[in-house]
This record gives C-alpha cells, sequence and structure tokens, in this order.
C-alpha cells in the first residue's frame, strides 16, 4: 500500500500568498477546524509553518472525504490556490488573502477527539502536559521551539566563527560541586557504586583546557536535584565556555560579543555594551545580585536620617551595625490600607519583624509609627530618602542580608503590580566582584560563592595561601555573572590553576586531604601537569530563550518539561521498576520506597 499514494507535498501551508494564485498545490497537514457553510465546506489546514483555508466545493469529489474529516485528522489536499472573495480577507493570518479551492482530499490518518482544543489557552497546564505532543502543535509552543533552533544555531555559528571546539563530555560521571543534590546512577558491573549525572561539565571543561584545546564550547545538558522555580528545571542546558590564557576582561568581551549577536539575530536589536556593577553595590542598590534594571525604585540607606528620631528599633539596629533601608514607592501616597497591610504580611512572611510606612497625600504625612516619633522627624526621615509629597515609603531594619531580601523583594512585586516594567526591552548587566565564600551558618563552615575552583583576585591570594580565616568574609572572587531582566543568565570565573592554592581553597572548605582525593584527586593530579591559566563562563540555554521568548515559565522553551515536583507527566516518569532490575542492580528498597512499591503494583494489578 502506498500511504501517500501519488501525492507529493508541494508547499507549507503557512507559506501560501498571493504571489501562488492560479499554482496547482499539493498540502499536508492537520485539520484545524471544520465549518460548513450552505453546501460549502472549510477547513482550516495546519502545519509547522501556518495555517491555509481550504474550500470544498458540493461539485468535486473531493467533498465526499471531506465530509469525514475532523479537528486533527491528518489530510493530503490538492487544489488550487485563488484570492479569497472581496470582504473575505483575513488580516490577521499570514495566508489570509488566498484560499485552496481542493479539487481532491484524501484521509492520511484518523484522530480521536483530542482533550483539548489546540491553542485553547484555557486548559490546565497538567492536562497539557499529559498530552505534550497535542499541545506541541498550537502556534505558541512551535514558535518558542523554533526560536531556540534559532538560538542555537546563531550560538554554533558565533563559536565557530571564533575558532572555539566543540566538546562533547560524559553524563555518566562523577559528583560536581554546583551546591545542588546529585541524580545518581545505580551501576550494574559495580554493584554499590553509582554515576552522578553531571551538574555542570565544570571539572571535564578545566581537564579540556589541561588537555590544550584553548577554546572550548559546548551545549550541554545539566542536572540538578533542587528547588524548582518558574525559571528552574532538574534538567536544563548549558552554554558552556572555557577559555586559556585569559582573564576576566576576555570572558566578558567573548559573551558581549555572543549576546549582541543573538539579539542582533533573532531580535534584530543592538544592545550595545553591557553595563557593569559589583556585588556589593547590587546589594545595596536593589537589595540582589540579579537586579532588574528595567526600573527604578532603588533601596535608600537611612542610617544616617534616622539618627535621634526616637524610635528605638531604627536607633537600636544603627547601633548594632545592621541597616535601616527604604524604598519609594512614587504615588504611592494613595495606597489603601489593605493595600499597606499586604505589603507588611510580604515583608514579614518572608522575615522581616516589621515594615515601617510613612505615606504623604499631598499635604499631610501619616505613618505606622507616628505615635512613637515626632512629626518633624518622620518629614525628616521622609524627605531625606527622596520621597516626594504624594509618595509611600516603605522601611525594614534588620540585619543587612534581611533587608535585601525582603526589599527586594517588594521592589520586584510593587515593579509588577504598579506596571513600572517596560517589558519590551531587555536590560543586561554584568554583576562582578563576588565574594570567594559565603559563611554557612548551619554547619559553621565557609562555602564558596560560585565553586571551589575559582580564584580569588590577586590581591587576597595570600590571604589564602596562608588560611587568614578572620579575612575570608571580605575576600573578592574573579567572579562574574551575567544579569538580564533580572534573571541570572550566565555565571563564570577565572580559575584556581596552581596545586598549593586549589589545596588551599579545599582546606579553606573544611574538606580534609581523604576528602579530597576521594572527591577531586583526578584533578587535583591533573593540575600538576602543566595548566594553563583558564577561565570561562556558563548561560543557561533555557532562560535565554525565555527571554527572547518573552514568557514566565522555563517549561515553555523545552520540549518535553518537567513539574515542579520533577516529573514528566506524559511518559510518567520517574516511574517504578521491576523488582528483577533493582535485584540486578544490587537495589534493596528503605521502608517508605517499599511501601510506594508495593501500592503502585497493587494499583497496576
Ligand atoms: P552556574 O551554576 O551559575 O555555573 O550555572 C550557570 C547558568 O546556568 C543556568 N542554570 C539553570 N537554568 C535552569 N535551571 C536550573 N536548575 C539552572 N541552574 C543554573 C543559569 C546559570 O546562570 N560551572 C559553572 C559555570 C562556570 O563557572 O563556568 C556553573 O554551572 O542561567
Amino acid at each position: 500500500m502506498k500511504f501517500l499514494k501519488d501525492l507529493k507535498r508541494s508547499h507549507y501551508c503557512g507559506h501560501l500568498n498571493k504571489s501562488h494564485i492560479g499554482q496547482e498545490v499539493v498540502l499536508m497537514g492537520w485539520v484545524h477546524n471544520r465549518r460548513d457553510h450552505g453546501g460549502l465546506v472549510f477547513l482550516d489546514l495546519r502545519d509547522r509553518e501556518g495555517l491555509i483555508q481550504i474550500v470544498l466545493n458540493p461539485s468535486e469529489a473531493a467533498m465526499a472525504s471531506a465530509k469525514e474529516v475532523r479537528g486533527e485528522y491528518v489530510i493530503a489536499i490538492q487544489g488550487k490556490v485563488q484570492a479569497r472573495p472581496q470582504g473575505m480577507v483575513n488580516s490577521k493570518l499570514p495566508t489570509g488573502e488566498v484560499e485552496v479551492s481542493c479539487s481532491r482530499c484524501e484521509v492520511l490518518s484518523v484522530a480521536k477527539t483530542t482533550p483539548f482544543q489546540i491553542d485553547d489557552k484555557n486548559v490546565s497546564e497538567n492536562l497539557r502536559l499529559k498530552y505534550r505532543y497535542l499541545d506541541l502543535r498550537s502556534e505558541g509552543l512551535q514558535q518558542k521551539l523554533i526560536l531556540r533552533n534559532k538560538v542555537t544555531q546563531v550560538v554554533r555559528n558565533f563559536f565557530a566563527e571564533n575558532h572555539f571546539v566543540d566538546v562533547e563530555t560524559p553524563i555518566l560521571y562523577k559528583s560536581t560541586p554546583e551546591g545542588a543534590r546529585d541524580y545518581l546512577v545505580p551501576s550494574r558491573v559495580s554493584p554499590g557504586k553509582f554515576y552522578a549525572l553531571p551538574q555542570s561539565p565544570q571539572t571535564l571543561k578545566q581537564l579540556l583546557m589541561i588537555a590544550g584545546f584553548d577554546r572550548y564550547y559546548q551545549i550541554a545538558k545539566c542536572f540538578r536535584d533542587e528547588d524548582l522555580r518558574a525559571e528552574r528545571q532538574p534538567e536544563f542546558t548549558q552554554i558552556d565556555v572555557e577559555m586559556s590564557f585569559i582573564d576576566v576582561e576576555d570572558i566578558i568581551q567573548m559573551a558581549e560579543g555572543l549576546f549582541k549577536k543573538i539579539w542582533k539575530q533573532v531580535r534584530g536589536v543592538d544592545i550595545g555594551s553591557i553595563p557593569r556593577i559589583t556585588f556589593q553595590e547590587a546589594m545595596e542598590r536593589f537589595g540582589n545580585d540579579k537586579p532588574d534594571m528595567r526600573f527604578g525604585m532603588e533601596l535608600q540607606n537611612l542610617a544616617h536620617a534616622v539618627q535621634g528620631c526616637g524610635f528605638k528599633v531604627f536607633e537600636d539596629a544603627v547601633q548594632r551595625g545592621d541597616s535601616v533601608r527604604g524604598i519609594v514607592v512614587e504615588k504611592g501616597g494613595s495606597f489603601s490600607r489593605s493595600q499597606i497591610d499586604k505589603l507588611v504580611k510580604t515583608a514579614q512572611t518572608n522575615g522581616a519583624k516589621g515594615l515601617v510606612w510613612m505615606k504623604s497625600d499631598g499635604q499631610q504625612l501619616t505613618s505606622s509609627i507616628s505615635k512613637v516619633i515626632p512629626e518633624d522627624k518622620a518629614k525628616d526621615i521622609f524627605t531625606k530618602s527622596g520621597a516626594k509629597p504624594g509618595d509611600l515609603l516603605l522601611v525594614v531594619a534588620d540585619q543587612f542580608e534581611i533587608v535585601c531580601k525582603v526589599l527586594s523583594i517588594l521592589r520586584l512585586q510593587l515593579g509588577e503590580d504598579l506596571n513600572l516594567i517596560d517589558k519590551s526591552q531587555d536590560k543586561f548587566l554584568w554583576v562582578i566582584d563576588f565574594p570567594l565564600f559565603e559563611y554557612d551558618a548551619e554547619n559553621k563552615r565557609w562555602a564558596a560563592r560560585h565553586h571551589p575552583f575559582t580564584s580569588p583576585q590577586d590581591q587576597f591570594m595570600d590571604t589564602l595561601l596562608e588560611g587568614r580565616e578572620k579575612e575570608y568574609a571580605g575576600l573578592l572572587a574573579k567572579a562574574y555573572d551575567l544579569v538580564c531582566n533580572g534573571h541570572e543568565l550566565g555565571g563564570g570565573s577565572i580559575r584556581i590553576f596552581r596545586n598549593e592554592i586549589q589545596n588551599a581553597m579545599f582546606k579553606a572548605l573544611g574538606l580534609t586531604p581523604e576528602e579530597v582525593q576521594t572527591k577531586f584527586g583526578f584533578f587535583i593530579e591533573a593540575l600538576q601537569y602543566g595548566t594553563p591559566p583558564h577561565g570561562g563562563i556558563a548561560f543557561g540555554l533555557d532562560r535565554i530563550c525565555m527571554i527572547l521568548g518573552r514568557t514566565e515559565s522555563i517549561r515553555d522553551v523545552i520540549a518535553f518539561p518537567k513539574t515542579a515536583k520533577a516529573s514528566d507527566l506524559m511518559a510518567e516518569a520517574p516511574s517504578i521498576v521491576d523488582r528483577a532490575q533493582l535485584l540486578e542492580l544490587g537495589i534493596r528498597l528503605g521502608p517508605q520506597a517499599e511501601k510506594n512499591l508495593e501500592s503502585e503494583l497493587n494499583a497496576e494489578t
């Protein structure tokens, strides 16, 4: 049997326009919908490139099969392109000036009634994820994956033009230190041993520098078992880069070249050169190391302004060396009590003990602390914060980290709610001079802020080598992040390339020589065979596509994404496995896992 009969597709549906009028065409695709109009039958036929209207005349033989077709049937049609009659032009559709008058219609494949209409926006995401292949038929998702394909092409071209070598690295590997939990894979041939899926190709790309590859890139899958958010997936893709004989400036120049090219070719926009701020400045001005620069509402330091104000919470905070900072909501003086109460609640659920507010209706100043501070003091604080008549000032007094966290959350929320963000533009930013360490109070130890291979800045090298722990909090790293619209698009660093410094780093992180040996023995060994100075960066490809695709959900730019619970609703992964398989792998389940397996097996029978 010849499935396609004697038909050969001549065009994509979405490509047809006035220039094709009079041509005989063969189209194949899905029936998007079907309308009967007094004898005439209209079909919208859909393929990857768009929709075209097909008209069937009752006198045509094709009408017999056209009568059978239903939504999502796969059909082939043959016919002539003609101009739509006057008044029937659909200016919203790219093919809206033409239609195909059908002389032959063949059903290639029938379809059950689909659980939802393609392109219907009012369907729960879980149902759409279960039938992902149907949701992927929608124009929105198709466009996003096509955009993603364009981005990867530009990326590959850029690196090829710049003399980078694309090298693939293993997926079955060993734990890499990016700070999340690992996904483990049991080994059948070495019972009791596990591979870890790479959280990034970090050690491998450094080994490639030691091997002499000089300029490496890879579009690499990474796996991290961490709490998922709108911009995180357990399995995601990095544009991973590493270069030898370079310093921070070289990486920044390379990255700017890449992003200029992507934005120019995908968006047609010139992003210009990207401003830089230090980590410290980002925290002080925005309370956040990935600030959204599309609007202002910067944090104001009120430590001076509150001196002698008589409000103990403020004064004590300053005395302790903590922070008193605020944000000014322009024209926020008109906020109602319930709007303000909501802000107070947000502040409290994010760790603030309270949120002080002062608002002006244009003449009078009212505030949550009017009973405890004199009016002129309140006015003084209000004015020194930069607030004007008619504005609202929100103040938090606490440890610097808490103040930053709370005010940055409020800032972002208000930016959204008050429509302060111009979503038509993208604002890039480099955040540089990150701290080398951060203190892990729970485990009472220092942790690497980026990862343990990150080099301190030159002036701090001796502090690390000599293990002067008291100074660790002030050490800066040769580390940098690329931020866009409040998203961290990429992060990297110049690496430690000398063995004794790497060992000092591991020691500072509290690793014993034995732990270093089991975790990174191969790496420490490699560093001793001639390591070039090197550094790199990795960009989140999914996040880049989110921004370019103007979507808030990372799932929209991934063909088969996982839910917030890290499961695939379509294939039902993760899933139970045969007991025989577990036995072969030498794995016995714990009580809870055993219970789950039993109940799932019972449900199956
Ligand atoms: P880092 O951990 O900063 O650095 O990751 C680099 C970039 O990867 C993206 N990203 C993610 N995207 C989606 N889902 C996730 N769960 C996720 N986690 C990270 C972000 C982030 O900026 N090896 C280092 C890079 C280096 O030092 O060269 C690394 O992986 O956009």
